[in-house]
C-alpha cells in the first residue's frame, strides 16, 4: 500500500538525496552557490544509467546515429548565428516597493501575460505582486539567458564567450565533419551528451531547473520533406525510452506548443511532460527546427553547410528533427516515480523501486553480523561480485535495518552471508520489491544475479 502522498514526495526525495549521497548543493559550506547540484556517490551513478541508457538507445543500437563531444567554448559568432544572443530571452520585472525580481511567466496567470508580451501589449499596471501584493511592477526588461565570459587576459568586447546554452550548436557547426568522416547518408543523426548553462532568473525544484545542467540531444538530419513525419517517429522513440527507464505511462503526456510560444527555431515543438510531484512540467523537448540552424551558420560563417545527394544530383540544406532531454531532470523523474512507501512491522519502509538497469547499486552485500568468522567470507563474496556488479558491502546494524537502507536507495538485491554458508557455501538472495528470499551456492552466485537483474 502506498502512503506517500505525492506533494511530500520532493521533500522527502530532497532530503533522502543529501542524506544518502545522491545530490548536495554545490559549494554548501559557503551557503551554496545558487541552483547548482553536486552529485554524491549514489547520484552519479545514477545519472550515469541514465546517460548510459540513453546513449544505448539513441546511438549503440541504431544504424543511423553517429555520436560528438563537442567543446563547451564556442565561437562566439556561434551564438549570433544561432539567434541565441537575440533571443534567448526572458522578460524580467522587478516589485518598485519590494525589490522582488519575478519572470513574466512566474506571475499569476502566467501564460496569459505572456502572451500578451509576445505580441507587445503586455500591461502590468494591475498586476499585483505576488510578494507584497502592491501594484508596483515594472515594465518587463528582456534578460539573456546565456553566462558571458572572456577568452584570454583582457575582459574586453573582442574576448567575450558564452557558456553554451544548448548543446546542440557543437553538432550544427560540425555537421559537414561528420558527414564527410562517416560517409554518412540521410537521414541520420548526431547525438550528444553534455554540460548546458542558463542564467535562470527562476531556478527551483532542487534538481529540476538549475543553472548549470546535462543535455542529451540528438539533432536528425533529413530531407525537408520527411520532417514531419520523422517528428511523429522520434515522439513516438522518445515516449517509449521514457516508459522503458521506468517513467508509468499515466504520468507520461505529449504538449503542443502554440506558435507563439515555440522557441525562435522550432517550426513545430512537442514537450513530453512528466508529472513531478509540483504538477505536469517539461522533460523533453522535440522540435522540427527546419533548416534554420544550418542555413544561419551558412550566413554567418561563410561556409556552406549543404548535403548532396549523388543519387538524384540534388544539392539541399537538410532539415532537422531534434530531440532535448535533460540528464539531470530524467534522473530526478526516476527518483520521483520510484519513490514509495509502505507499512511494514518497524514503522514505514522507504523504497526506491527504480529498474535495475538504472538502480545505483545492483546488488549489496551483507554478513549477518560482524561476526569474525563471517566477514572474510562476506568479503571474499564481494570480492568476487566487484567485477560483475556496482556494489556495496554493509556489515554495520541489526541486518533488518541494513535490508532498510538498501530499500531506500534503490538497491534490487542483497547477498546475506550467515553461519550456514560456512557450512554449505550457500548464500541468501533477497530481492527487494517481493522481500523474497532464495538460497544459492557461491559459485552460482554472479548468473543467478545476472539472471535476477535482468528479469
Ligand atoms: N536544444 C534544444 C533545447 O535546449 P530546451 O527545451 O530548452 O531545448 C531541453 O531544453 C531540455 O533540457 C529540457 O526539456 C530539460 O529537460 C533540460 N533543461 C533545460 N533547462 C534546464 C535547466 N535550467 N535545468 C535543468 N534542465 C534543463
Amino acid at each position: 500500500m502506498k502512503t506517500a502522498l505525492r506533494e511530500d514526495v520532493a521533500e522527502k526525495l530532497t532530503s533522502l538525496a543529501k542524506r544518502r549521497g545522491f545530490v548536495f548543493p554545490s559549494s554548501e559550506i559557503y551557503g551554496g552557490a545558487g541552483a547548482t547540484w553536486d552529485f554524491g556517490p549514489l547520484g552519479v551513478e545514477l545519472k550515469r544509467n541514465v546517460k548510459d541508457a540513453w546513449w544505448r538507445a539513441m546511438v549503440q543500437y541504431r544504424d543511423d546515429v553517429v555520436g560528438l563531444d563537442g567543446a563547451i567554448l564556442m565561437h562566439p559568432r556561434v551564438w549570433e548565428a544561432s539567434g541565441h544572443v537575440e533571443n534567448f530571452i526572458d522578460p524580467l520585472v522587478e516589485c518598485r516597493n519590494c525589490r522582488h525580481r519575478f519572470r513574466v511567466d512566474d506571475l499569476p496567470k502566467g501564460d496569459e501575460l505572456m502572451d500578451a508580451w509576445r505580441s507587445k501589449r503586455l500591461d502590468l499596471s494591475d498586476t499585483a505582486c505576488p510578494n507584497c501584493g502592491e501594484r508596483k511592477l515594472t515594465d518587463p526588461r528582456r534578460f539573456n539567458l546565456m553566462f558571458k565570459t572572456f577568452v584570454g587576459p583582457v575582459e574586453d568586447e573582442a574576448a567575450v564567450a558564452w557558456l553554451r546554452p544548448e548543446t546542440a550548436q557543437a553538432v550544427y557547426v560540425n555537421f559537414e565533419n561528420v558527414q564527410q568522416a562517416t560517409r554518412r547518408r540521410l537521414p541520420f543523426g548526431i547525438a550528444q551528451i553534455g554540460k548546458a548553462f542558463r542564467n535562470e532568473i527562476t531556478p527551483g525544484n532542487f534538481i529540476f531547473r538549475s543553472r548549470e545542467f546535462e543535455q542529451m540531444e540528438m539533432q536528425y538530419f533529413c530531407r525537408p520533406d520527411d520532417a514531419p513525419r520523422l517528428f511523429e517517429e522520434w515522439k513516438a522513440e522518445r515516449m517509449r525510452w521514457h516508459r522503458e527507464l521506468g517513467l508509468p505511462a499515466e504520468r507520461l503526456r505529449f504538449r503542443e506548443h502554440a506558435e507563439n510560444e515555440r522557441a525562435h527555431y522550432a517550426a513545430a515543438a512537442t514537450d513530453v511532460e512528466f508529472e513531478f510531484p509540483f504538477g505536469w512540467k517539461e522533460l523533453e523537448g522535440i522540435h522540427n527546427r527546419t533548416d534554420y540552424d544550418l542555413r544561419r551558420h551558412t550566413e554567418y560563417s561563410g561556409k556552406k553547410l549543404e548535403y548532396f545527394d549523388d543519387t538524384t544530383s540534388e544539392r539541399f540544406v537538410p532539415y532537422v528533427v531534434e530531440t532535448a532531454v535533460g540528464a539531470d531532470r530524467t534522473t530526478y523523474a526516476v527518483m520521483c516515480a520510484a519513490y514509495d512507501e509502505e507499512p511494514d512491522k518497524e514503522g514505514i519502509r522507504v523504497v526506491l523501486r527504480f529498474r535495475p538497469q538504472i538502480a545505483p547499486y545492483k546488488v549489496a552485500v551483507l554478513p549477518l553480523s560482524k561476526n569474525e568468522r563471517l566477514v572474510p567470507t562476506a568479503r571474499e563474496v564481494w570480492a568476487q561480485l566487484r567485477p560483475n556488479f556496482i556494489s556495496t558491502y554493509d556489515e554495520t546494524q541489526a541486518i533488518g535495518r541494513r535490508y532498510r537502507r538498501q530499500d531506500e536507495i534503490g538497491t534490487p538485491l542483497c547477498v546475506t552471508i550467515d553461519f550456514e554458508t560456512l557450512e554449505d557455501r550457500q548464500v541468501t538472495i533477497r530481492d527487494r520489491d517481493s522481500m523474497a528470499q532464495i538460497r544459492v551456492p557461491i559459485v552460482e552466485l554472479v548468473p543467478a544475479l545476472t539472471e535476477k537483474l535482468r528479469a
